[in-house]
């Protein structure tokens, strides 16, 4: 086989801290490996407007420490039909570039093994999201900055709470999981988790809530944007109504949770997996998703993290019984 000599890479959906680590480590192990690296700006948007163009090892000098992609992101419609592939196509192969770093969640994934089977093109994705919602790997770079951002910003409601004797609702990112919440929940002592993968909770909290009187006079109940029982403001309204004398408010953390710098774990894991990515193209193992399964790199068929879901840890689920 023809070794590989031009590789372009990508950020796609939402960024996360780490993804510019990533983006560092595919270029200076790509030119260390004696390839041309070439940058898409904007996601699959940018690669079928033919927004790409070389980096070179300066120019990721000065990003490991950085949140968000230098490289810009967006979610692509035309990426999904067969016409905006074929264009991303063709400005590939006109600059001779014969393999595709994506780096993003499950949904860019979807459109990048869509692509690659259509043009018979290689692509190796490296799993980027603060949702750690992927099958294949046990961290997604992000993940753990955006812990520790949730932590620190729930330590600091915590004051206000006990000042005020309140209960709290903090929302936290996860569209679909529970992934942060049920850490960062944990991590911060957190005296109730809802995530959307557990079914029953929100009477359970009640039965809690209710059933402590005078005991604890502050709560923080950490919830998962994708919880499907209730949204966070119904479930504040309830605690009003149901426990006589609570004082409840509400608060919603948002994208604070995607951006900053990324924690040294995200980095170094981030690193390993551009490494990973590069050596992957280069040993033609295409059609890929560079994971980290107990702390070592292990590449996952596209198709398989794209068709399987992920759970979450039930150990560390049932553990939180006896934390709170
Ligand atoms: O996919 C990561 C994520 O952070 C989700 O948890 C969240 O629902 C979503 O992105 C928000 O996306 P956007 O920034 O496009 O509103």
């Amino acid at each position: 086989m023809e070794k590989i000599k031009r590789v372009a890479v990508l950020t796609s959906g939402g960024d996360a801290p780490g993804m510019n680590a990533a983006i560092r480590a595919v270029v200076r192990s790509g030119i260390s490996h004696g390839l041309k690296v070439y940058g898409v700006i904007r996601g699959f948007e940018g690669l079928i407007g033919n927004e790409i163009k070389q980096i070179l090892s300066t120019d990721v000098s000065n990003i490991i420490q950085t949140g968000g992609t230098i490289l810009k992101t967006a979610r692509s419609e035309e990426f999904m039909t067969a016409a905006g592939r074929l264009k991303a196509y063709e400005n590939l192969k006109s600059r001779g570039i014969e393999g595709l770093i994506v780096i993003g969640g499950d949904g860019s994934f979807a459109g990048a093994n869509q692509f690659a089977k259509e043009h018979n093109f290689p692509v190796v994705g490296i799993p980027g999201t603060i949702d750690n919602d992927l099958y294949g790997t046990d961290y997604t770079i992000g993940y753990d900055t955006a812990l520790n951002t949730v932590v620190d910003a729930v330590d600091k409601i915590r004051d206000t709470a006990s000042s005020h004797n309140r209960i709290f609702f903090v929302e936290v990112m996860g569209r679909e999981a529970g992934f942060i919440a049920l850490r960062s929940g944990i991590a911060s002592g957190a005296e109730a988790i809802l995530i959307p993968e557990v079914e029953g909770q929100l009477k359970k909290l009640m039965k809690t809530l209710a059933g402590r009187g005078e005991i604890k006079k502050s709560s923080i109940i950490i919830v998962a944007e994708g919880e499907r029982e209730a949204n966070i403001w119904e479930m504040a309204e309830l605690v009003r109504k149901e426990i006589p004398g609570s004082d409840v408010r509400v608060s919603i953390l948002g994208h604070i949770q995607r951006g900053g710098r990324p924690t040294a774990y995200d980095r170094v894991s981030a690193s390993r997996m551009g490494i990973a990515a590069v050596e992957a193209l280069i040993s033609h193992q295409y059609n890929v998703m560079t994971g980290l399964v107990n702390n070592k790199i292990s590449l996952v068929p596209l198709s398989k993290t794209i068709k399987m879901h992920k759970e979450v840890n039930r150990d560390l689920l049932a553990s939180v019984n006896q934390l709170i």
